[in-house]
């Protein structure tokens, strides 16, 4: 094991070119995840507050970054922030330095008067003692809604690589996707996102205003990832418009706006959703968040 001896504690470094590449490269190293395809989607997150230490030789050795994520919950507006990259080389840890991460990113976060905060782990038991809950997460499965025949297949296929001023632009005017629990602005992670998962398909509605992120993962399934628009179609419209007739479908995103009645289904995976939020805060219904708004 490595001592401390030598580290400089770092902030908001992601401007330095060096910073921003170590930090690249300990993403890699720990979590198998490359981000560097941001760089050609608009580079980092101009929000992002990262707390790090850096070793001589300039190796980003541990890291938790904050960034601001705006959500709408139980239909109103949430000044909320996400946590991000949190991760210690193997040879550095069990030294402090995460709490010391954790109470840094915590002094900011407060500072900036945010009032909830948000991460994805498969640690829970890492930010409990911070105040962190667990927040069930949900998909909705259901059949389709019933068909509307008099509606035309319209919607064109998006390519993210050509297409990315307009899904940039699209972004930029969202609506929430449900009043439960959604991003109301989050567009750096969205094309990344739309490139790290899948078989994401892209498809254009309603002139080109309206773009629906989804994918057939099975015969027969059409799995809804996420809406982007000034306004959220029904599913059944969706369905329509792309010109899809599943035998089943399965929503990532609460259903409450796509005017279809399906179950909540919790998620079993190993990673868990949490919030540091005030009771009346955490979300009272069923809710998940897009798989295109992981962070
Ligand atoms: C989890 C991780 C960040 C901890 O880093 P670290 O520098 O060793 O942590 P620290 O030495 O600062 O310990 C902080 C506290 O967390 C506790 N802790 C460490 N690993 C833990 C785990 N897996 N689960 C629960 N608590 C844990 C420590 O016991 C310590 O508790 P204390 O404050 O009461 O002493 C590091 O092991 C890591 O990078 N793991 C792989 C990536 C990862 O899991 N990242 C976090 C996911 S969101």
């Amino acid at each position: 094991m490595s001592g401390r001896e030598g580290l400089v504690f770092r902030q908001d470094y992601f401007d330095d070119a060096a910073g921003w590449a170590a930090l690249k490269q300990l993403l890699i190293d720990i979590f198998n995840v490359d981000i560097s395809p941001l760089d050609r989607l608009g580079g980092h997150d101009p929000t992002s507050f990262p707390s790090a230490y850096f070793d001589a030789a300039g190796r980003c050795v541990a890291n938790l970054s904050a960034f601001s994520m705006p959500l709408v919950i139980n239909g109103h507006p949430v000044k909320a922030a996400g946590w991000q990259s949190g991760a210690v080389r193997p040879e550095y840890r069990g030294l402090g330095l995460y709490r010391e991460l954790i109470a840094a990113t915590l002094a900011w976060c407060d500072n900036q008067g945010y009032e909830a905060i948000v991460l994805y782990t498969d640690k829970p038991g890492l930010y409990e003692r911070y105040g962190f809950r667990i927040v069930p997460q949900y998909s909705f499965p259901g059949s389709p809604p019933p068909s509307l025949p008099d509606r035309q297949p319209v919607a064109r296929d998006l390519h993210l690589e050509n297409d990315l001023g307009l899904v940039q632009t699209v972004l930029s005017g969202r609506t929430p996707v449900s009043r439960r629990l959604a991003v109301v602005d989050q567009s750096r992670l969205f094309p990344l996102n739309c490139l790290l998962q899948e078989s994401v398909r892209l498809s254009a509605l309603r002139h080109d205003s309206v773009i629906v992120a989804w994918r057939r993962p099975e015969p027969g399934l059409f799995e809804l990832l996420d809406v982007v628009g000034p306004e959220i179609p029904t599913l059944a419209e969706i369905l329509a418009e792309i010109g899809q007739q599943p035998e089943r479908v399965e929503s990532c995103i609460p259903s409450d706006l796509l005017d279809w009645d399906s179950p909540a289904v919790a998620n079993t995976g190993s990673l868990v959703f949490m919030m540091r939020a005030p009771d009346e805060l955490l979300p009272a219904d069923p809710s998940c968040l897009s798989p295109l708004a992981d962070f």
